[in-house]
């Protein structure tokens, strides 16, 4: 069955979705995914526990993306500074890509959903960049949702790259210094062709950004709920774009 709206295959159809504006959607939704490890702490469970739990969020999360028509949605799966967490820890958030893919990619190319990486990818383990490659090839001819992993991703490191890029085609004669615009930074971006995001969500309580997306988040909307990234729920999800669509957006205007 296909969605009236969107055109897209239906995935499901909460009320709470149906109560949403349908000219308001935001086009790209980024999301801090955290408070894995306090949901496994909160049931005696280790830290590992909360980060396969959180992994089947994702599953719904997507749905109700597809369901109201979000043309992106920006995970936050890894940042470059969780490499400081024990090596148990990391290990086991290095092999979840392997694991989520194996299941779900099947039903992501079904969706018409396409993968895409945000991040350092080098750096990874092969098994993690074999599974996300094989993910990112074999749905880049699809045409509905982005599906963007931030994975090994740091806003820093990514604009000190920029910049170095952009320096060194100054030098080439590739391009002028005084050509250089916001739009130039925003192409040398590891995000360059996405939208920037129109909402960013953080779970778990925490009101910061921890080093995602410094240059495209400057006039996203914000909204924080405690609720722990593995609790996270669609009509949680629903009630995020219900507050984006209330608010009104200025960009310094008036
Ligand atoms: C988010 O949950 C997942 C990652 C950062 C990979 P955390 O692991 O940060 O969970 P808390 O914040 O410790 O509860
Ligand atoms: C941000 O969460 C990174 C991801 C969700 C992948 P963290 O849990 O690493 O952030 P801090 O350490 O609380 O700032
Ligand atoms: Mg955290």
């Amino acid at each position: 069955m296909l969605n009236k709206l969107t055109g897209r295959k239906k995935m499901s159809s909460p009320e709470a979705a149906e109560e949403l504006q349908h000219e308001k959607i935001p086009s790209h939704i980024a999301i801090i995914m955290d408070g894995n490890g306090r949901w496994a702490k909160q049931r005696g469970l280790p830290r590992i526990a909360g980060h396969r739990e959180g992994m089947n969020v994702i599953r719904n999360i997507v749905k109700a993306c597809n369901n109201i028509g979000v043309d992106t949605l920006t995970l936050y799966a890894f940042s470059t500074e969780n490499w400081k967490r024990p090596k148990q820890e990391v290990d086991f958030l290095m092999r979840l890509p392997e694991r989520f893919l194996s299941v779900e990619l099947p039903k992501l190319i079904e969706e018409n959903v396409r993968v895409r990486i945000t991040g350092e990818l080098e750096k990874l383990p092969d098994y993690t960049k074999k599974a996300v490659n094989k993910a990112v090839d074999s749905t880049k001819h699809n045409s509905g949702l982005i599906l963007n992993f931030a994975l090994n991703y740091g806003s820093r490191s990514e604009l000190m790259d920029a910049f170095k890029d952009i320096y060194e085609d100054v030098d080439k004669g590739l391009i002028k210094k005084e050509d250089i615009t916001e739009t130039t930074v925003t192409d040398y971006l590891m995000t360059s062709g996405l939208k920037e995001p129109d909402l960013l969500i953080r779970t778990s309580g925490e009101m910061r950004l921890s080093n995602f997306m410094l240059w495209q988040l400057a006039y996203a909307e914000f909204w924080f709920t405690d609720v722990l990234w593995p609790d996270f729920t669609q009509d949680n999800f629903h009630e995020a774009v219900k507050a984006y669509q209330k608010r009104q957006r200025r960009y310094g205007g008036v």
